[in-house]
């Protein structure tokens, strides 16, 4: 079966960038929801995200766009799941792409597998890296008969479900009651008797070796640079490196939990997985004028609870303050200095930063499926506030990991500062000043550089707002804002370029610049080779 299906593609995808976890650790990552990106033919229909159902989008929309996803300055892409889906269900279409019925066959309502190539070669034309989203551990089965059996099981059709086809291929159905329990966390099924999500058998060999397979043909038919990994946690650990080392690309894998100890003990099975124990944090620290800014001041670094140690923080975590599965974070709040500074986090910090479709146009919609909003409904309007945030976030790291050879293996630190309502995060050559004031503050917060974090008398210049800032003769100064509640990003003025990126009319520096981000690129390379002789061991 998945040999025919192979076949029956004509069109070669560009080949995968042979993308390592040290490859993507200068990336900074847009995630798109395909159906709710970009028509096809541009057109402007209605998506009501109640409806639960397709819009339209497709990849030849994307690949229309991929220009208006560049221009903010971002270097590779992460679609959603791309395998045809059961539909129709209690809870709609599988328009999302997570409820997998056939992951031998690619759904054709988001185009042909040729589209699927043609967006690959798009990507890779641009020197953009294919993030491509997967689950592995369930697929989605509508109940035959919403009577459960004397059992109190659910009668499915288990040969729709393919390539397995037969009940011996499932977890038996048992739904997860008991998430302190790894096991059941790992055999019981998600969903419930309205969708349940019938639960591979990941401890069969047979079933094993077909999914590492599948990996290894999609990622070489598609042209995929790294794999976006769903549900990690409800496999077994020691699944993970035998599919990663047969996907061959790197793997970022999804960990739902505020445990970070939790969450890091995945690093290494998978290359990377998302700073969600963070992202709680975050949220929590700027969702409200009150939110608390220390909880994301302590929370740990993830990489370095990683069972290995820290080879390097940046290459293993992956941070965002916005996806598919959580509300928007404009649903918390609608002050949008507070959402400035919720958004500067995941781009100064460790780790790889992704952002979410929408965001930069304002979009705020509420849990799942009011999160998942038409982007062509803003027109892609380029002139908003958040896309210009998001193009001098992009562009300052880009800066920074030019100017300084050890920017991305970090890691950052935070400096504590004695104004309540404000945190200081120094990743060199950046220092980041945050706040949780809001736009409607009634003083202006300060921040206190300390001596020596910079050169005395280095002339900074915050990357937002293009306004420049002196430290003194002992390399420490005193900030205060200007605009209430806004963030600033700090790098030396030395480091900007008058050929572009932010604030290129403050730029003083001549080709060290240049020469720097030479000597980053080959550092990089060094540790990739570090790395990759790390997983041969
Ligand atoms: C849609 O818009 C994109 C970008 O403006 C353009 O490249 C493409 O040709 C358009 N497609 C159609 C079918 O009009
Ligand atoms: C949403 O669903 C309702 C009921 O099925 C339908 O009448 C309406 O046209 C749909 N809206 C959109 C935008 O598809
Ligand atoms: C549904 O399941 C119930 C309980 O097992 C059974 O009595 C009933 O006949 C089934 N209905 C159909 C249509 O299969
Ligand atoms: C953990 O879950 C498994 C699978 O559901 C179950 O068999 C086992 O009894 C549970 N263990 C405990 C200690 O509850
Ligand atoms: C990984 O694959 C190898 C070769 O097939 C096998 O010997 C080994 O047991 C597998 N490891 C795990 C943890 O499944
Ligand atoms: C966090 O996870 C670790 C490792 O799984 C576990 O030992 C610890 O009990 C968890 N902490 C909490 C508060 O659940
Ligand atoms: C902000 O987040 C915290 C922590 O998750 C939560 O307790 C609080 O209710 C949230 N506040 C708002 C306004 O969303
Ligand atoms: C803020 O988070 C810290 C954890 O870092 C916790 O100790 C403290 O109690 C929290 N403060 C409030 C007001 O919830
Ligand atoms: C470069 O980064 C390293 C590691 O964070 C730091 O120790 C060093 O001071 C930085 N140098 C500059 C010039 O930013
Ligand atoms: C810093 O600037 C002050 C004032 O211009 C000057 O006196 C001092 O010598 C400078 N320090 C250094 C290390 O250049």
């Amino acid at each position: 079966m998945l040999h025919s299906f192979l076949l029956s593609s004509l069109l070669l995808a560009s080949p995968a960038l042979a993308a390592t976890a040290a490859d993507w650790s200068t990336r900074m990552i847009y995630q798109v929801v395909t159906d709710r990106f970009a028509l096809s033919d541009n057109s402007s229909s209605a998506c009501d995200t109640s409806n639960r159902t397709y819009c339209g989008g497709s990849w030849v929309g994307i690949i229309n766009h991929l220009d208006y996803i560049q221009n903010m300055g971002f270097d590779a892409v992460w679609i959603s799941p791309i395998v045809e889906n059961v539909d129709g269900t209690g809870y709609g279409d599988g328009y999302h792409g997570y409820w997998s019925r056939d992951i031998d066959t690619v759904s054709t309502r988001f185009g042909s597998t040729d589209d699927l190539k043609a967006l690959s070669t798009a990507i890779h034309e641009r020197g953009m890296y294919f993030m491509l989203d997967i689950v592995i551990n369930h697929f989605a089965g509508v109940p035959t008969n919403d009577t459960v059996s004397q059992d109190n099981l659910f009668t499915f059709d288990y040969s729709e479900l393919l390539p397995f086809g037969t009940e011996a291929e499932f977890h038996t159905q048992c739904f997860i009651s008991d998430y302190t329990n790894q096991t059941n966390v790992e055999q019981c099924w998600l969903g419930d008797k309205v969708l349940p999500l019938p639960d591979i058998d990941t401890e069969d060999d047979a079933v094993v070796a077909t999914l590492n397979a599948w990996i290894k043909n999609i990622v070489a038919e598609y042209g995929i640079d790294g794999v976006r990994i769903d549900t990690v946690k409800h496999i077994r650990h020691d699944f993970w490196s035998n599919f990663t080392a047969s996907a061959g690309v790197f793997t970022l894998g999804e960990v739902l939990s505020e445990n970070a100890t939790y969450a890091g003990s995945y690093i290494g099975a998978v290359d990377a997985v998302l700073d969600y124990p963070s992202w709680y944090n975050l949220v929590g620290a700027f969702n409200d004028s009150l939110g608390n800014l220390s909880a994301l001041e302590n929370s740990p670094a993830l990489a370095s609870l990683a069972p290995d140690g820290p080879s390097s923080i940046a290459l293993l975590t992956a941070t965002f303050l916005e996806n598919h599965d959580q509300p928007r974070f404009a649903s918390y709040t609608s002050d949008s200095a507070l959402t400035k500074n919720a958004m500067t986090w995941p781009f100064v910090t460790d780790g790889i930063p992704i952002m979410y479709y929408g965001q930069e146009q304002g979009y705020a919609g509420g849990a799942d499926p009011y999160n998942r909003e038409a982007l062509w409904l803003s027109g892609y309007m380029t002139d908003k506030p958040l896309v210009a945030h998001a193009q001098s976030l992009t562009a300052v790291r880009k800066l920074a990991i030019a100017g300084n050879a050890s920017f991305l293996t970090g890691p950052a630190r935070w400096i504590s500062q004695a104004d309540p309502s404000t945190l200081m995060l120094s990743k060199l050559p950046l220092t980041t000043l945050l706040t949780n004031i809001g736009t409607m503050g009634t003083r202006a917060p300060t921040w206190s550089i300390p001596a020596g974090l910079y050169a005395p008398n280095t002339t900074l210049v915050d990357a937002l707002a293009c306004k420049t800032v002196t430290v003194d003769g002992q390399g420490g100064a005193t900030v205060v804002t200007a605009e209430a509640g806004l963030p600033q990003v700090l790098i030396p003025a030395s480091m900007l370029s008058k050929a572009g990126g932010a604030c290129p009319a403050l730029a003083t520096g001549g080709s060290s610049g240049a020469r720097q981000g030479r000597r980053a690129v080959a550092g990089l390379a060094v540790l990739g080779a570090v790395l990759g002789v790390l997983a041969l061991v």
